[in-house]
């Protein structure tokens, strides 16, 4: 039997100790209709979500060449594929005759990809290989035809992708930077498996989604957890990075061995949100990606992924598994009050949201949106 060993923070940077601050922000308001107004999302669709890394998928779910992975959300359809050579490759899910959906489900050990309504024919890269009758399509418009790439890379047993193609984001490893890669790399995922996958259909903007995975504030109400885990909650320390963030909670009496210890991965949780879309809440043992996929300005597939470590040790997989069964009822009520805020919508008088200096990753998420924004406007206003 292989006896579970929690990941540690090793020579990794020190997260927990007397001299670094709960938080770094400050209360602040922001205006309702960043949530709510139609078109805003499209903006954030154009600036924002195509443009940056986002995760499409695990590394697990395409072992063999040939394993391809259809993921929609944001308006885009895409296919992610692994290639004879081990690498992942990807494309946009559009056929280049008339525009249909190319592939239309996940699947394994495709040779190539066919468009069921003419017959066209593609390769892992989406490079157009079979016209039917092709001796009718003007042959200057056929040459190099390809479906547009998405730019892919592996990390951490993720597959993550950015939707505006090659050359749009810097490498992944520069996106996520240094203190992500440290501190949530600390994890190994790639040694880790996905357990289960729950998914919700719910009636709310994205960015409600990462909002509430971004604070602590709300577990005393709408959790109900007990007035020690509230007191040492406040413990907990808030870190900004250039587009991420992270925070560490000791909760359930580990207050003082991660004073002790400073050791945040073996004792604390530990939540990295990723910009724009992923929120990981990090527990010593097991962990889950809350992934919010925007489908329109009020529409939002929330996805759980629940990762285990691979190990035979029965008193981990008991526990994990009591554990993830607690987490799924305390992820559903999160969930259930976004009843309430889809409720207020339309309202015409919910005008903002006032947020505490210890919900202060909330604000500073919004603002790097909306500094996209601005920017990506600015840019092609320059050009035009
Ligand atoms: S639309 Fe795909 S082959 Fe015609
Ligand atoms: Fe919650």
């Amino acid at each position: 039997m292989t006896i579970f060993i929690p990941p540690t923070r090793g020579d990794g940077p020190l997260r927990f100790a007397p001299e670094i601050p709960n938080t770094p922000g400050k209360s602040e308001v922001i205006p309702a209709d960043w949530y709510t107004d139609p078109y805003r999302f499209e903006l954030e669709r154009k600036y924002v979500l195509n443009n940056n890394w986002q995760i499409l998928c695990r590394s697990e779910e395409l072992v063999n060449a040939g394993d391809h992975v259809v993921w929609e959300g944001q308006g885009e359809t895409v296919v992610i594929t692994r290639k004879n050579d081990g690498s992942v490759t990807g494309f946009h899910n559009v056929c280049q005759h008339r525009g249909a959906r190319i592939v239309r489900e996940s699947g394994e050990c495709a040779r190539r990809f066919k468009c069921a309504w003419h017959g066209w024919t593609y390769d892992f890269d989406g490079k157009v290989i079979g016209v039917p009758d092709r001796e009718d399509f003007d042959p200057e418009e056929l040459r190099d035809l390809a479906a547009p790439k998405v730019e892919v890379a592996e990390w951490a047993g993720w597959v993550w992708g950015v939707l505006a193609g090659p050359g749009v984001a810097p490498p992944l490893m520069e996106y996520l930077g240094e203190d992500i890669v440290a501190d949530l790399g600390a994890y190994k995922m790639e040694e880790m498996y996905l357990r289960e996958k729950v998914v919700w259909d719910v009636d709310v903007n994205w960015k409600v989604v990462v909002d509430a995975f971004n604070e602590f504030y709300h577990a005393q109400a709408l959790h109900h957890i007990p007035p020690q885990d509230v007191k040492d909650g406040r413990e907990m320390r808030i870190f900004e990075f250039e587009r991420h963030s992270m925070m560490v909670v000791p909760l359930k009496g580990t207050l003082s061995r991660l004073q002790e210890t400073q050791d945040h991965q073996s004792v604390a949780i530990c939540h990295y949100t990723i910009f724009p879309t992923s929120v990981f809440n990090n527990n010593p043992e097991h962990l889950q990606l809350f992934r919010a996929v925007p489908i329109t300005h009020n529409k939002t597939r929330f996805e759980t992924w629940e990762l285990w470590y691979k190990t035979d040790d029965q008193d981990y997989l008991d526990r994990t598994q009591r554990h993830w069964d607690h987490l799924k009822i305390v992820v559903g009520e999160d969930v259930w009050t976004w009843e309430d805020i889809a409720a207020t919508s339309r309202s015409s008088f919910y005008e903002r949201n006032f947020f505490n200096d210890r919900e202060c990753k909330i604000p500073a998420f919004h603002h790097q949106i909306q500094r996209l924004i601005d920017e990506g406007i600015a840019r092609d206003l320059a050009g035009s």
